[in-house]
């Protein structure tokens, strides 16, 4: 990840290898923001009549790239469009920080200078910057990207303490969200649950974490019968893994549970060889959790967090889960498996109940569980259900905070009806009808989680992008969901969110 700090200077004076400027449409015509003014004024009048000639009108999103001539200290301007100036917020200092940056090859260090009014514009325009210039390389000979590896931040009170932190975490964030990125890209033969695993247990910051892994035997004595359902047509034998962390005085204890399907083949109840092509993403509610819960520890935040990643390769074989097979999972309901390929709700299933057992304030799990989610809300917008009211309205204003795009769904009565309506067993996995398929799911999920408050994130749209690159995301795994959870326990921690609960205990 490049490194990211913040200077306060006069744009037109730094001298770094190129210089980033956002310019907006106010009511007097096309402006450089107040932040770069300097750099207009070095220009001259000349300034707006060139960038005119250029077809340049400072759309959202458009972008010029201009030699400097000696005007400036660095070589190379390059003008961000950022549309009009009343609509500017923190996402489209995000995205502007971004495409800037992403603009910028063959130089090493790059300034940028965005309207930042405080440390929150701040962090948000270096996320930006930092999530837009990941790529995945691993597995690519030939030479090194020419992206810039060092960002400047022009702002003011760039010393003080707050600017720094606001620094730090926007360096802490995204290094969370591109790790998930980076495990999520990771191809499945080369991530199944066992090296997960051993990913997640050889993090770095230790000591602010405590990680355990249990493998397939450990399942079996935790009766785990969902998890080892799933993984039991594979090769690849499954895993669970939690990651404490345990501040001294949290405001509140939290747990997070993530689906870890290193790679979903639908089972016995085999997808189509077209859907199968990204669904080594299927792990990206796993990354997520764990990676939200490493920046968790990093920043301090005063919430203890015990995350649950469920681990499996969904394989058919002769060894694999049938339709109509009856598992026994942990909480010791039986459930009547009728597609193999809904599995997710199965490995979620038993991390859900050993989440709740030790009943904290609030579990979150996050997974790309429903195909019907990416019908329901497209592929850049994450469904939230929940059995709280509250936290339903909530999460997608947190997550609209955090710069994520997620939006509520209901858990209606006729669900739970469904999911109680075996002819076998205590529950069925599956709905025939496809009908609502987001919804059964949830109502599923409802059942394992024993009256604890709880939200349930489908980023199975959002999770991966199959398309071109837009803003800060990428190709490929976009790290859904890392910055939400971030900033809940953020806001957990600040506003006390959860006291009610609290105050009952
Ligand atoms: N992993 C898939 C869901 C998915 C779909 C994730 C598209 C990302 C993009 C999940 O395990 C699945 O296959 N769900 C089935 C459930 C169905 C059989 C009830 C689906 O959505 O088709
Ligand atoms: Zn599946
Ligand atoms: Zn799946």
């Amino acid at each position: 990840m490049p490194t990211l700090s913040a200077r306060t200077a006069q744009p037109a004076s730094v001298r770094t290898d190129a210089l980033v400027v956002g310019v907006v449409r106010t009511a007097k015509g096309v402006a450089v923001v107040d932040a770069g003014a300097d750099v207009q004024k070095a220009f001259g009048r000349g300034f707006v009549p060139m960038l005119a000639s250029l077809g340049f009108e400072a759309k959202p999103g458009q972008v010029a790239t201009l030699p400097s001539g000696h005007v400036l200290k660095t070589p190379v301007l390059v003008v961000v469009g950022m549309g009009d100036a009343a609509d500017v917020d923190r996402e489209r200092l995000r995205w502007a920080a971004a495409l800037g940056v992403q603009t910028v090859t063959n130089a090493v260090s790059v300034s940028v200078a965005l309207p930042l009014d405080g440390p929150d514009d701040v962090q948000a325009a270096g996320e930006g910057a930092l999530l837009g210039l990941y790529s995945y390389e691993r597995y690519r000979s030939g030479d090194d990207s020419d992206r810039p590896t060092d960002v400047v931040l022009i702002a003011d009170k760039a010393r003080t303490k707050d600017v720094t932190r606001a620094v730090e975490a926007a360096e802490t964030v995204a290094r969370a969200v591109c790790l998930a990125r980076d495990w999520v890209n990771t191809p499945p033969n080369d991530l199944t649950p066992a090296v997960f695993a051993e990913a997640i247990a050889s993090y770095s910051g230790k000591g602010k974490v405590t990680v355990e892994v249990l493998d397939d035997k450990a399942l079996a004595k935790q009766r785990c019968g969902g998890i080892l359902g799933v993984g039991q047509g594979s090769e690849n034998p499954p895993r669970l893994v939690s990651v404490t962390y345990a501040p001294r005085r949290p405001a509140a204890r939290i747990a997070l549970v993530g689906k870890g399907i290193t790679f979903d083949s639908g089972g016995l109840s085999l997808k189509p060889g077209k859907s199968m092509m990204t669904m080594k993403c299927d792990m990206s509610g796993a990354a997520a959790v764990v990676a939200a819960t490493y920046a968790i520890a990093e920043l301090g935040l005063p919430v203890a967090v015990t995350t649950y990643a469920s681990l499996a390769e969904n394989m058919p074989s002769g060894a694999a889960t049938r339709p109509g097979d009856v598992l026994t999972m942990r909480n010791g309901r039986t459930v009547e498996v009728l597609n193999t390929d809904a599995e997710g709700r199965l490995v979620l299933a038993d991390a859900l109940d050993m989440a709740v057992e030790k009943e904290p304030d609030l579990v979150v799990d996050v997974a790309t569980l429903t195909g019907a989610a990416v019908v329901a809300l497209g592929t850049r917008v994450a469904a939230v259900l929940s059995n709280d009211e509250a936290l339903l309205e909530r999460v997608p204003e947190v997550a609209d905070r955090a710069g994520e795009a997620m939006w509520p769904l209901p858990i209606p009565e006729e669900m739970q009806t469904k999911v109680t309506s075996s002819t076998v067993a205590d529950l069925r996995q599956h709905n025939p009808e496809p009908a609502g398929g987001t919804l059964f799911a949830a109502a599923f999920l409802r059942e394992f989680v024993r009256g604890s408050r709880w939200v349930h994130l489908d980023i199975a749209g959002p999770a991966h992008n199959d398309g071109e690159p837009f803003g800060y995301t990428p190709k490929g795994g976009t790290g859904s969901a890392v910055r939400t959870l971030v900033r809940l326990a953020q806001e957990i921690a600040g506003e006390r969110l959860l006291d009610q609960r609290r105050a009952a205990r």
